[in-house]
């Protein structure tokens, strides 16, 4: 397969797919002319790669990541093989992701004139969350690109769109409106407050105010919304935090810490991941039916996923045969040493729920890629991605 080339594979994982339409195999042309994602490690295509403060514990841009890509080799995406961003795109009729913002070697992706071939922009970093401090030098050895700079980038980059000729303002202005923003965020904030407190040394002077850490987080991604649709964006993928405490690292916490559920997982870390949910609904409906006219979203229930992907690991076509404790790549049931060419890597990718530590194998994010696109309601509300970059982008 890999000395066939790169589109070769995606046309033929593409049209395997048994929820794609039809109409997606027999043309070429995308469902939306550029999409622009936004968030943590499940989604960054190596923009952390070219941050030179952070260390690997926030990076994926050595083996045996990359595995399973079509290159086989590392990229940045902390995956064997695509991410879940990968997986949306190719839903969508994209040969690939689109590029990280950050890519030296990409510097041309970020023109106006270009973005329609690459797809759009990529502006995700591993580690990030809502809150600026999430993903921090006491966790990744340096601070990694925070929401609040993300959008940032997206903002800088439409005004220099949009203050070339009038005829590009209007171009930019429209394509934007009809692209897709994806966002998956949250769960890295969750981690480092779920784990602080679990620490039986965390700092005495901090007190615990659950309701109030979780408001917090609902007013910032309500802002970062408000940003991005003032900045011309109406149709909003949203992928809220899965089972945070179900992957293997927390699965060890909660051991340590004995705060498990019947499951296994951290009962505090996905405690507060249920709470968050709901929130994320009422804010996204909220503002599209009061406060951001023409303001379309898609929001993808990950926790239900999860559920369903770990209550049926052998309903055909998964075989996910090994426990969810333990991940593909690491040592040891947990796999808390971390994944790196020195540990171990198991031969059946696809017979694995996670791939290291903290992240899916490239199997559970195509899963969770056709439930965004194509989910009929179970798991996407109030419509799927396809329905969404389906209707029309008429803001008042
Ligand atoms: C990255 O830095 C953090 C904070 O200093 C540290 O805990 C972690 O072990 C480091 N990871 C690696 C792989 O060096
Ligand atoms: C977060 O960072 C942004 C800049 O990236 C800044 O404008 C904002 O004030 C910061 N928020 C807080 C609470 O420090
Ligand atoms: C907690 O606060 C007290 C009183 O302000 C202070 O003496 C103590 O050093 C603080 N502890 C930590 C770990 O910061
Ligand atoms: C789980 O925790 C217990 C102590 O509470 C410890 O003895 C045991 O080794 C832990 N299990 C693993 C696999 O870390
Ligand atoms: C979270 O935990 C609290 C207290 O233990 C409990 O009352 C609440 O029902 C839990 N919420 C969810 C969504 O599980
Ligand atoms: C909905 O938005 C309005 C502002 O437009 C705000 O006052 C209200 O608190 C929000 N309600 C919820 C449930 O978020
Ligand atoms: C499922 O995977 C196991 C190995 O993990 C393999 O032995 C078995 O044949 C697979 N079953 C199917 C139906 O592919
Ligand atoms: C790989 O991870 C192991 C376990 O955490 C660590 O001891 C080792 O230094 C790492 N190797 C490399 C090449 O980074
Ligand atoms: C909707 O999708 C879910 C998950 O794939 C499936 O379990 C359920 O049976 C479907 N429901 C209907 C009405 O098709």
């Amino acid at each position: 397969m890999a000395s066939r080339g790169g589109a070769f594979v995606v046309l033929v994982v593409l049209c395997s797919l048994p929820v794609l339409p039809l109409q997606a195999c027999a043309t070429k042309k995308p469902l939306v002319p550029a999409m622009f994602v936004f968030g943590d490690s499940l989604v960054d295509v190596g923009n952390n790669h070219h941050l030179p403060n952070v260390n690997n514990s926030c990076k994926a841009n050595y083996p045996p990541y990359g595995v399973d890509y079509p290159s086989h080799k590392p990229t940045g995406r902390f995956s064997n093989g695509y991410n879940l961003a990968d997986h949306l795109a190719q839903q969508l009729g994209f040969a690939e992701s689109p590029p990280p913002f950050f890519s030296p070697t990409n510097a041309k992706a970020r023109r106006f004139s270009r973005l329609t071939s690459t797809g759009g922009i990529n502006f995700a970093s591993g580690g990030s969350g809502l809150l600026n401090t999430t993903g921090g030098s006491k966790v990744c050895g340096g601070q990694v690109v925070s929401m609040a700079e993300q959008v940032g980038n997206f903002k800088s980059l439409v005004r220099t769109w949009e203050s070339k000729k009038r005829k590009q303002a209007a171009a930019a202005a429209d394509l934007i409106s009809n692209s897709l923003v994806l966002f998956s965020v949250g769960s890295n904030d969750l981690f480092e407050y779920s784990d602080f407190f679990a620490d039986p040394n965390h700092d005495p002077n901090v007190t615990r105010n659950d309701p109030a850490f979780l408001q917090e987080l609902i007013t910032l991604y309500a802002a970062y919304v408000k940003d991005l649709y003032a900045a011309g964006a109406t149709k909003f993928s949203v992928v809220s935090p899965s089972l945070v405490g179900c992957c293997p690292l927390q699965r060890k916490i909660a051991n340590d810490s004995n705060d498990m559920d019947g499951s296994g997982c951290f009962s505090t870390a996905n405690n507060l991941s249920r709470q968050l949910y709901p929130m994320i609904h009422s804010m996204l409906r909220n503002l599209s039916q009061n406060e951001l006219p023409g303001m379309k979203y898609s929001l993808g229930d990950a926790i239900g996923m999860a559920q369903y992907i770990l209550g049926h690991p052998r309903t055909p076509p998964n075989n996910f045969t090994m426990p969810p404790y333990r991940p593909c790549c690491g040592k040891g049931d947990f796999g808390d040493t971390g994944c790196n060419d020195s540990v171990p890597l198991c031969d059946d990718r696809s017979s694995f729920f996670f791939w290291d530590r903290f992240h899916p194998t490239e199997a559970v994010s195509a899963i969770t890629a056709q439930q965004l696109f194509g989910g009929n309601g179970t798991f996407v509300h109030p419509v799927n991605v396809q329905q969404l970059v389906a209707s029309s982008a008429s803001r008042p």
